[in-house]
């Protein structure tokens, strides 16, 4: 990790606001963005398409390798994915995707295989980092880790309601299943397992909106960093 380019991770499960928070501050700041969520939907849609299962670890890694995917903030969206120069971003954001990226992200060979990829976003001005274990493994000297939580039944409301907005139906009973399912083995598995890193800042957004959360967390980084040295 290169010391003197900033990272400021973000990590939480979700339905917490984290992709919007995220895509809001790196363009705040002009800061380069990593969704590290969607490289493991990525993954699992190609595992689909080349019909590899999700439990073949090494077949899965195999994906990983000679990606060519790109992000790109967009207003009070989350980012724009770009893969092989087509936009996946709807396509991979589907419940399908999700689940398969959960269980795929259990395996510590396709965490691993993607694990420089994921550094190698720490570019100037500075990284935003998105996912779950960005402030626990991928940058552990990061100069201000954020955990993000908030109640399920709050999360799962705001996953219905962007599904809805992009057309996705889903039954709002199967989607807090889905989602307690997800979080269970994201918080259980062994590799990486979803958690606040130590020192990380926790702040719960179960009853604020986008505004408040990103004035909170705008106002730590202001604090944290100096951003007249680093904006210029
Ligand atoms: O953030 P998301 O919902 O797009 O992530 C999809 C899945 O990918 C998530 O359930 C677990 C996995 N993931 C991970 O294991 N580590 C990350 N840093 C980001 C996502």
């Amino acid at each position: 990790m290169q010391a003197d380019i900033p990272v400021v991770t973000i990590d939480g499960p979700s339905g917490t606001g984290k992709g919007t928070l995220c895509s809001r501050i790196s363009r705040w700041l002009d800061w380069n963005l990593l969704d590290s969520g969607a490289l493991y939907r990525i993954l699992a849609l190609l595992a689909q398409q080349q019909q590899v299962p999700v439990a073949d670890a090494a077949g899965v890694a195999a994906l990983a390798r000679d990606l060519n995917v790109r992000f790109m903030a967009a207003d009070d969206e989350p980012v724009k994915v770009i893969l092989d120069g087509k936009d996946v971003g709807s396509r991979i954001r589907q419940e399908d995707c999700g689940n398969a990226a959960s269980s795929l992200a259990e395996h510590g060979i396709v965490r691993a295989a993607i694990l420089g990829w994921q550094r190698s976003f720490q570019q100037p001005p500075g990284l935003v980092a998105d996912g779950r274990d960005m402030g626990t493994v991928v940058f552990p000297g990061a100069g201000l880790k954020v955990f993000l939580t908030a109640n399920p039944q709050v999360r799962a409301k705001r996953r219905y309601k962007q599904l809805n907005v992009k057309g996705i139906n889903v039954k709002f009973a199967d989607l807090v299943g889905s989602i307690a399912e997800r979080d269970k083995r994201d918080k259980q598995r062994i590799h990486s397992p979803l958690k606040p890193a130590d020192g990380a800042v926790v702040v719960d957004t179960s009853d604020s909106g986008i505004d408040d959360v990103f004035t909170q967390v705008a106002a730590i980084i202001e604090k944290r960093f100096d951003l007249s040295a680093i904006r210029s």
